[in-house]
């Protein structure tokens, strides 16, 4: 089976395609041939040797990467009891999405409704669980309250914003000014131009700020916080300055690291089968092509989602 894998950690062109063999399986455990696989900013930042995740695998090289797959289980293992052969499902995996087939066990990943598309289902799982945790575990968001959504047009972001929105909250959503129409669509309130200094100075403050920038720009978005209000930060790589910041100003501060959680992917699952929220795919790559996948994710200007598919 083919597979993307990176011999050593560099730039976009270390993703090359190889022949792979296929592992027996054992007891409890599929075989999915992957339909698409997300593509998200932790897998080219872990390509390129970065943060916690290059810490995590930088003994185990040749790595595939590839934490969000969706697809159909195509082999059954011994004393598996819950799903058939052409079943689908989506959910999170350690590693490995990049590749036509992943072997997974059976508790690990979830169905997909008939009436759900694959492409939404790809997309849904990591982003979808930062949106979530993000907004309701770190950030207590509650009905009423002003949350800013910096990066609103992106992966997590347009995710975030609809959840937001159908818990009753206020949005403001940042993006850039090709992104308006699209976060308008996704019900933001107000939505502003991060580069226009007298929109971003007329903006009212707000209760929440999640922030999926970071760096600079997660620091300067602190001044728009109401006192005592709340900031989750959650680019991992500048958690620490951000919220040492935040404390400075007596802003509640934390960071995250998204955990997988099934209860609540089969949640994500049922509200996106009723039309709750939607997932925005902006492009859909080749398997082969993982590399230019990697290049857009890391202009950090993506709208919605990147897939792959075999
Ligand atoms: N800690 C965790 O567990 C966890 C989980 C998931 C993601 N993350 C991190 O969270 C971040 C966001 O992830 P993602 O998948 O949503 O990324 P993404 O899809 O690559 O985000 C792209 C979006 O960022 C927007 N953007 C870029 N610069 C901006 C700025 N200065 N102000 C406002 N928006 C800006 C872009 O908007 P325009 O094109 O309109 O400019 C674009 O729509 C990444 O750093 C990722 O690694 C962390």
């Amino acid at each position: 089976m083919k597979q993307l894998v990176i011999q050593a950690f560099g730039d976009a062109d270390q993703l090359v395609q190889v022949e792979s063999a296929s592992a027996p399986l054992q007891a409890g455990q599929v075989r999915v041939r992957m339909h698409y696989a997300g593509v998200n900013p932790i897998d080219a930042k872990t390509r390129a040797g970065l943060g916690w995740g290059a810490q995590a695998i930088k003994d185990r090289l040749p790595w595939s990467p590839g934490f969000e797959l969706m697809g159909s289980v195509c082999e059954l293992g011994p004393e598996v009891t819950q799903y058939q052969l052409g079943d689908r499902l989506f959910g999170l995996v350690s590693g490995g999405a990049y590749s036509e087939e992943v072997v997974v066990g059976e508790h690990e990943l979830l169905p997909v409704p008939s009436s759900v598309l694959d492409e939404m289902a790809a997309g849904v799982s990591l982003a979808g669980l930062t949106a979530w945790q993000g907004l309701t575990e770190h950030g207590k968001l509650q009905a009423g309250e002003r949350v800013l959504i910096a990066a609103a047009a992106g992966g997590v972001g347009h995710l975030a914003v609809q959840m937001a929105k159908n818990m009753g909250a206020t949005v403001v959503a940042l993006g850039s000014v090709h992104n308006h129409d699209f976060m308008a669509s996704l019900g933001a309130d107000e939505v502003l131009d991060y580069r226009d200094a007298a929109q971003m100075t007329a903006m009212a403050p707000v209760d929440l700020l999640f922030d999926l920038v970071g760096g600079a720009a997660g620091l300067s978005l602190l001044s728009h916080v109401r006192p005592g209000g709340r900031v989750v930060t959650v680019p991992t790589i500048t958690a620490d300055a951000v919220i040492a910041a935040a404390k400075e100003k007596g802003i509640a501060a934390t960071g995250m690291l998204k955990r997988n959680d099934n209860e609540q992917l089969a949640f994500l699952m049922q509200a996106l089968a009723e039309d709750k929220f939607w997932v925005e795919v902006s492009q859909i790559y080749p398997l082969a092509e993982g590399n230019l996948a990697h290049r857009q994710i890391e202009t950090g200007h993506t709208r919605g989602k990147l897939l792959l598919m075999p």
